[in-house]
C-alpha cells in the first residue's frame, strides 16, 4: 500500500527546503509501509525507525542537529563551562583510580568532549582513551572535525566504537542528553484499564490508536500507578523499556569507576502525577519544541524525560551503588563552577560578563537548572563526588 503523502504536499504544509521534503516523504512513506502491512504500530518501535531507520532516521541520517542551524541547544553548546565541571569531576575519578579512560556515549557535535580533554590536560589527569560510541554516521565526522580543529595534539587519544569496549576497563562513563532518546512506549489510562497506544493510518496521516495492554505493559504501569497516584481517565503518558537494558550494555566492561548520566526528567513520583496527564514526550525541529511525535518523521527529533526512579533501579540491578542525585544546577555549583569562570575568563571582563551569562542558563530553575538532573553510579569505588556534595535529592527518587 502506497501513501501519497509527497514531497511537495509536505513542503506546502511545512515550509520545508526540497531536500528536506524529500527525507520526510521517503520516511513517512517506510514507516507507512510496515504499519500497512501489520495494521497497527507500537509507539516503541514508530519512535525507534523514526530516530534510527538505517539512512533515514533523525539520528541515521545527515541533518544538522545541534547548535544554531539545528533543531535544538545542548549545555556543552551553551558553554565550555559544563564541560570543565564534568572534567572536574571526571579528574576526581581518575585520580583515585590512578588512571583510566572514558567512554562518552552520543557525543554530539565534539564539544562536550573537547572541553573536558582541554581541561583535564591542564589538570594534568588526561585518560589513557577517550572513546565515543556514536550511533549517528553524520555527528561522527563533525566530532572528527571539532578534535582535529581544537585539540590536534590530543587526537591519538579518541577513538570512535560501534559498540561498547569488549574489554574491561577502568574509568568512566558519560552521557548528556542521550537516555532521552530511547525509544518509549506509551499507554493511556482509560475506563480503568491500561491500553497501549501505537500508530495507525488515518486518511494517508499518522494517527494514534490503542490496543489492550500487554501482560509486560499492564506490569510496568501497576509499578508506575503506585508511585503516581490515581489517574484520570484519559491519563496519557510512557516508560522506557531500554532503559535498563541499555544501561547495562552500556557499562558492562566498567570494571571499576563511574558512570554519570545527564539529562531531563524527574523521580517516577512526579513523573506520574496525576497532573502529568499528556505524558513527557517532546519534539525539536529547528529550535521550536513540539509535542507532535507525527510530524516531519526523521527529521525532527523525537524525545522522552528520563524516569530517574527507573535509572537508580538499574543501578543496583547491575551491581553499582547510586552515589549521588541532584539538578544540573547543584551538580555544577558542587564542582566550582564560579572558579572555572575565573580561570576561563583569565582576567577578561568581557569574556567573564559572557560566561556569567551562559551559566545563567544552564543553572536557573526556569532555564537548564532543575530539569536537568545529574545521576552518577559507582562500582568498585568508595568516593564522594564534589557534584552531588550541595544537594542529595536521592529520597526523592
Ligand atoms: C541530543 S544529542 C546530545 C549530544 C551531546 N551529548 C551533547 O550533550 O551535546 C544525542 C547524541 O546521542 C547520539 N545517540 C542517540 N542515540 C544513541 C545510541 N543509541 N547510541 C549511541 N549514541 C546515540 C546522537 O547521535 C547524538 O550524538
Amino acid at each position: 500500500m502506497r501513501h501519497n503523502h509527497t514531497a511537495t504536499d509536505l513542503q506546502r504544509e511545512h515550509m520545508l527546503n526540497d531536500a528536506q521534503a524529500r527525507h520526510c516523504a521517503l520516511m513517512h512513506e517506510y514507516l507507512a509501509a510496515e504499519i500497512a502491512a501489520a495494521g497497527w504500530m507500537s509507539f516503541e518501535r514508530f519512535m525507534d525507525l523514526a530516530l534510527y531507520a538505517p539512512g533515514l532516521g533523525y539520528y541515521s541520517a545527515g541533518a544538522h542537529k545541534l547548535g544554531a542551524g539545528g533543531d535544538f541547544t545542548t549545555a556543552p553548546e551553551v558553554s565550555p563551562l559544563f564541560g570543565a565541571c564534568i572534567a572536574r569531576q571526571c579528574a576526581e575519578v581518575l585520580s583515585e583510580l590512578k588512571g583510566g579512560s572514558i567512554l562518552e556515549i552520543g557525543a554530539g557535535s565534539g564539544r562536550l568532549a573537547a572541553d573536558i580533554l582541554l581541561c583535564l590536560e591542564k589538570l594534568g589527569a588526561l585518560p589513557d582513551c577517550y572513546w565515543i560510541l556514536e550511533i549517528s554516521a553524520d555527528l561522527r565526522d563533525r566530532q572528527r572535525r571539532h578534535l582535529a580543529q581544537h585539540l590536534p595534539h590530543l587526537q591519538g587519544r579518541v577513538h570512535w566504537l560501534d559498540q561498547p569496549p569488549e574489554e574491561s576497563f577502568d574509568g568512566l562513563v558519560l552521557a548528556n542528553e542521550v537516555l532521552d532518546a530511547l525509544p518509549v512506549s506509551r499507554f493511556r489510562w482509560h475506563h480503568d484499564r491500561v491500553e497501549e497506544l501505537g500508530v495507525v493510518i488515518d486518511q494517508r496521516r499518522f494517527a494514534w490508536a490503542s490496543r489492550p495492554a500487554s501482560a509486560a505493559m499492564l506490569k510496568a504501569c501497576r509499578r508506575l500507578w503506585k508511585t503516581g497516584g490515581a489517574w484520570d481517565d484519559g491519563y496519557v503518558s510512557e516508560y522506557c523499556p531500554r532503559l535498563i537494558p541499555w544501561t547495562h550494555s552500556v557499562t558492562r566492561s566498567l570494571r571499576t569507576g563511574a558512570a554519570l548520566w545527564l539529562d531531563y526528567g524527574l523521580p517516577r513520583p512526579q513523573y506520574y502525577l496525576p497532573e502529568r496527564h499528556e505524558g513527557t514526550l517532546l519534539c525539536h525541529f529547528q529550535h521550536r519544541a513540539h509535542g507532535d511525535p507525527f510530524l516531519y518523521p526523521g527529521l525532527q527529533d523525537i524525545t522522552a524525560w528520563v524516569d530517574f526512579t527507573e535509572l537508580a533501579e538499574g543501578a543496583r540491578a547491575a551491581g553499582f551503588t547510586l552515589a549521588g542525585f541532584t539538578t544540573q544546577s547543584f551538580f555544577l555549583a558542587g564542582l566550582g563552577v564560579d572558579q572555572e569562570m575565573q580561570t576561563i575568563a583569565d582576567g577578561d571582563a568581557n569574556r567573564f560578563a559572557r560566561l556569567a551569562n551562559e551559566a545563567r542558563q544552564l543553572m536557573l530553575p526556569g532555564e537548564m537548572g532543575e530539569r536537568f538532573k545529574a545521576m552518577a553510579w559507582l562500582r568498585g569505588l568508595d568516593l564522594p563526588l564534589s557534584g552531588f556534595a550541595l544537594q542529595d535529592l536521592r529520597h526523592t527518587l
